[in-house]
């Protein structure tokens, strides 16, 4: 009997998630009314309004319920809205071009507790969220007075409705009627609806939710062209030390051999062609380190379809899609990871791939669904609406074993046929060369730690855009300064790992597979650093909820790109020490 309600559940939320892409192209309500028709008002949540994410049921205040007798529940219509903590009831009678005046819907007895609770509301700030017609409603609750002892609420809302032909085109919501919290006394809430003809169009509706003044302000062009100047410079650096490099050995094969002897004794011996017999050696740790590398890869394909699928699709729009759109990329996705981390751990002579693949696969979703899982029994203790429901982690759970698993196979099987058997321009000594003595700013965690700082400083100011969507009331929707971001960060990542490489190869230490990942990595690390910053002097968050949630799930952001800067490191990297060791003579 459970058992079979779970599998209900969860196969009707697969199915969504899998169905998906149909709703993003023909859309799933036709979003058109007749005269007189009923529009629903949807209740979402109710919560402080410095923490976005701790929301609770709108009906966890004691609302009265009134209006409709029956609330319906419609619960959450995608796999996006379930993740995060979207629950909606019904409550208002409203009828399309139908005029309401101020009506009494219904009304409340402020016994002690419930006197207590509209009070702790109101001191926290708290304010309700809605949608009609999937268009987002925001009200606040009520609020103090200045010195913070008498508590007031609000109790007439009026909707303004726009309306375009048969479409719903703007919605305002105003909040009348203060009254003064005080026990033991009655009160009536209110409604009230205006229709007015509009000409907004309905595509154009979710405008006024767009804030292009904060997001295309001068600061965020002005990120961009610095960055580009970077870019710029960095890919000049490395030019002209692949050129030096390069030059000297073109130069020689056109000279005659015997000519050259004296210069190759003296000067040109020395530094990264001395290693070539190591520099092809296995990395330490090969199953983990790519494990590592597979995820990551795995992780930078993802995130540029989805920026890709929700620039193109003007996803943001859609409540849930773009994590529902993320979900679903990502499984789909799932033989990048299998291909990437399967050659490369061939490449390096591993006997366990099964063993590798599963790790590989699994990495990331662990991680995420390990912080999840430890976030949702703080929300339960909460009773907060952001608590995962089962059913959704059964269906994340089958996503895992009956997607990603089998996908990581077939492109662990296609990577290691295909380019696990490659061998490396230079042959590998039997016996490791002894790691001379250094400089302590080219031991490979100096450079490691410090590798990320220029590429941190390519996108933190994207990261102030970024954080500010998700930890703060605003819609993200410049996903084409994402994709310029990432794809600027990609270079400086590559540029700087080269760079970093090239130093640590002339200090003729051979170990740049691990360096060269982790001096990309280290990118998040600084990230998580502003992170710290960002909680502590431009959000007003508070309570065990809110800052677990808050550095649990950044956490989790970094670590993802981490891996995939340090992916992105390791792999730009290795093109140019084949290339440079290509050219290497051996004799
Ligand atoms: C909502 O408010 C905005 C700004 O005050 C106004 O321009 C718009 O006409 C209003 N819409 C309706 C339907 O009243």
């Amino acid at each position: 009997m459970f058992l079979s309600q779970i599998n209900m559940k969860h196969l009707i939320e697969f199915l969504y998630l899998f169905s998906f892409i149909a709703f993003v192209i023909a859309d799933e309500d036709s979003h058109t009314y007749k005269d007189d028709e009923d529009v629903l008002l949807w209740m979402n949540t109710v919560g402080p309004y410095h923490n976005r994410q701790e929301t609770y049921e709108y009906f966890r205040l004691p609302f009265c319920k009134g209006g409709k007798e029956s609330l319906i529940d419609r619960h959450h219509e995608n796999l996006g809205d379930a993740l995060q903590g979207v629950e909606l009831k019904y409550q208002l009678d409203i009828k399309f071009k139908q005029n309401v005046e101020p009506t009494k819907y219904c009304e409340i007895e402020l016994d002690q507790k419930k006197y207590e609770s509209f009070v702790y509301a109101v001191d926290n700030h708290y304010w309700y969220q809605m949608y009609m017609d999937d268009l987002p409603i925001w009200g606040i609750v009520g609020e103090a007075d200045e010195n913070g002892e008498d508590f007031y609420m609000w109790t007439h809302k009026k909707l303004e409705i726009g309306y375009n032909d048969n479409q719903i085109v703007d919605i305002n919501l105003t909040s009348d009627k203060k009254i003064k919290l005080v026990a033991n006394i009655k009160i009536q809430f209110t409604y009230e609806v205006v229709w007015k003809s509009s000409d907004t169009l309905f595509r154009d509706r979710y405008e006024k939710y767009l804030d292009p003044s904060f997001f295309q302000h001068r600061i965020h062009w002005f990120s961009i062209f610095n960055s580009f100047m970077m870019v710029i410079f960095l890919v000049g650096l490395v030019s002209m030390i692949l050129m030096r490099t390069l030059r000297k050995d073109y130069a020689r094969y056109q000279k005659d051999d015997d000519l050259d002897d004296m210069e190759r004794d003296l000067g040109d011996e020395y530094g990264w062609k001395q290693i070539h017999g190591d520099v092809f050696r296995a990395a330490s740790y090969p199953l983990i380190f790519s494990s590592l590398v597979g995820s990551g890869s795995h992780i930078l394909a993802t995130s540029l379809s989805v920026v890709l699928f929700v620039m193109l699709g003007d996803l943001y729009t859609e409540r849930g899609t773009v994590v529902s759109t993320a979900v679903f990329v990502y499984a789909a996705l799932a033989p990048v990871n299998g291909y990437a981390g399967g050659s490369l751990y061939a490449r390096m002579g591993g006997r366990s791939w099964i063993r590798q693949m599963v790790i590989g696969a699994l990495l990331l979703p662990t991680l995420v669904s390990s912080t999840a899982f430890f976030i949702n029994f703080i929300a339960m203790y909460y009773h907060a609406s952001r608590a995962i429901p089962f059913g959704t982690m059964v269906a994340m759970l089958c996503i895992i074993i009956f997607v990603i698993l089998p996908l990581s196979l077939i492109g662990t099987i296609l990577g290691r046929n295909i380019s696990g058997g490659a061998s490396p321009p230079c042959r590998v000594n039997a016996v490791p060369r002894p790691i001379p003595n250094k400089r302590w700013f080219m031991e490979p965690s100096v450079i490691a730690a410090l590798g990320g700082i220029l590429p941190f400083g390519s996108i933190f100011i994207e990261m102030y855009f970024i954080f500010t969507s998700f930890w703060a009331y605003k819609i993200y929707y410049v996903y084409g300064f994402t994709l310029l971001v990432l794809l600027i960060l990609t270079i400086v990542t590559v540029c700087v790992t080269i760079v970093c490489t090239y130093f640590l190869l002339n200090a003729e230490d051979y170990r740049w597979q691990w360096t060269s990942f982790l001096a990309a990595s280290s990118t998040a690390a600084y990230v998580y650093l502003y992170s710290f910053y960002y909680f502590f002097f431009k959000t007003k968050m508070y309570g065990l909820f809110q800052t677990t949630y808050y550095f649990g799930y950044m956490a989790v952001f970094s670590i993802a790109l981490g891996l995939m800067c340090g992916a992105l490191g390791f792999l730009g990297t290795s093109l140019f020490v084949r290339k440079i060791y290509t050219y290497v003579k051996i004799d």
